[in-house]
């Protein structure tokens, strides 16, 4: 693939990893891409490298517009190792690059994973470098999602290089946009926001506030499309998504053992069905944990069952719990449910982990001993659909 021009002088320089499955556990089902940028001015900058496998795919697209040595500034918006990977191959064929870090802890990061030797030249808030006819300008914005992320924008083309805010996992052959199907992009937007962003709502909030004044005709992330297009839609999204007002809509997750707790989620659903609310139902054993937090960011309800199992939650559950614990999401309600043939702990212990999560209790956990019958069923349903959402 060549270097790809997103405006004169201004290049895509990245790589696309089609076959990536997971991302530290979370689901790839549409690969990655680890965007870096090359922007051609008197002094020539190189914003964020790859992962370290990418390497050689990198410097040969930069190669192909400008020869390695003439490359001054390597701006380092973030040391997660998918865009910082490359850096000592980068630096080694660079010799008069400059690593730029955002922050002591930027650099701090930096250091630990590729050692002090290298040139750093720390920003803050509101410095700036020149390249001649372009500036870069730095944006803090930390904990969106480490301590050290950045974004940097550059004025004269307005262009905003948000790192992984704005970003999706998806490979494709289109670099913007409006190249490739909408839907799927906002749904890996979505899929990236609640597995990677969720945990800092007010971190996202001050970076769209940031990122508000900022003429922009291209958004450029470290991951997925660039966007120009749809520029207002994701902006919009990530008010939408860090406001923490879902719509009214339910997820129910459970795992099984001899189906009485998936009859029961069955229940479930037809409750929420029947007061007219969406509905996504999920069996541990065949979703992925990743994609329904994704369903959760568009739900205001979450219902969670487990059987019982040696006094204990079914692993697969407890997993999901732990999963959903970290991502902290605000604004929802929900219970825990689950049959049980004796002792009955881990309806409990759902429900616990539930409270502990965030998540406002909407009724008691429902316990069921042993096979529920159709009594039973018709019962929970009709205990949902008069539930106050
Ligand atoms: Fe894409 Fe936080 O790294």
């Amino acid at each position: 693939m060549r270097a790809i021009p997103l405006k004169p002088g201004v290049y895509w320089v990245g790589a696309v990893d089609w076959f990536l499955r997971t991302f530290h556990g979370y689901t790839t089902d549409q690969g990655a891409t680890y965007n870096a940028y090359l922007i051609m001015d008197e002094k020539v900058a190189l914003i964020d490298t790859v992962k370290a496998p990418f390497a050689e795919e990198l410097l040969a697209r930069v190669a192909q517009v400008v020869p390695l040595e003439r490359v001054d500034y390597l701006v380092s918006n973030h040391v997660e190792m998918d865009h910082s990977g490359a850096i000592p191959q980068a630096m080694a064929r660079m010799p008069k690059a400059q690593l730029v870090t955002c922050s002591p802890q930027g650099q701090r990061g930096l250091t630990a994973h590729y050692g002090a030797g290298y040139p750093y030249l720390p920003v803050k808030a509101g410095d700036s470098i020149s390249l001649g006819r372009r500036t870069l300008r730095f944006i803090p914005t930390p904990m969106l999602h480490w301590p050290d992320n950045m974004m940097t924008y550059c004025p004269e083309e307005k262009i905003l290089f948000s790192n992984d805010a704005f970003g999706q996992h998806y490979a494709s052959g289109g670099r913007f946009d409006d190249e490739e199907p909408l839907a799927d992009v906002m749904r890996q937007a979505a899929k990236y926001y609640a597995n990677i962003v969720m945990p800092y709502p007010a971190q996202a909030k001050a970076a769209l506030k940031a990122v508000e004044p900022l003429a922009i005709d291209l958004i450029a992330p470290s991951h997925g499309v660039i966007w120009r297009a749809h520029i207002p839609d994701i902006l919009a999204a990530y008010k939408k998504w860090s406001d923490n007002t879902p719509p009214k809509a339910a997820v129910v997750v459970f795992d099984s053992m001899w189906h009485s707790t998936e009859k029961m989620a069955l229940a479930i659903s037809e409750g929420f069905l029947a007061q007219g609310v969406c509905v996504k139902l999920h069996d541990l054993k065949t979703s992925h944990m990743s994609d329904i937090i994704t369903d959760l960011l568009e739900a205001s309800c979450l219902a969670v069952g487990s059987p019982t199992l040696n006094n204990n939650l079914l692993p697969t559950v407890s997993a999901f719990l732990t999963y959903l614990a970290g991502l902290a999401p605000k604004g929802r309600k929900g219970f825990a449910f689950g049959s049980y043939g004796w002792g009955g702990q881990s309806i409990g212990q759902v429900g616990q982990a539930l409270t502990a999560a965030g998540i406002e209790p909407l009724m008691e956990p429902v316990r069921q001993h042993y096979v529920p019958g159709p009594d039973d069923l018709a019962a929970l349903t009709a205990r949902v659909r008069d539930l106050a959402l």
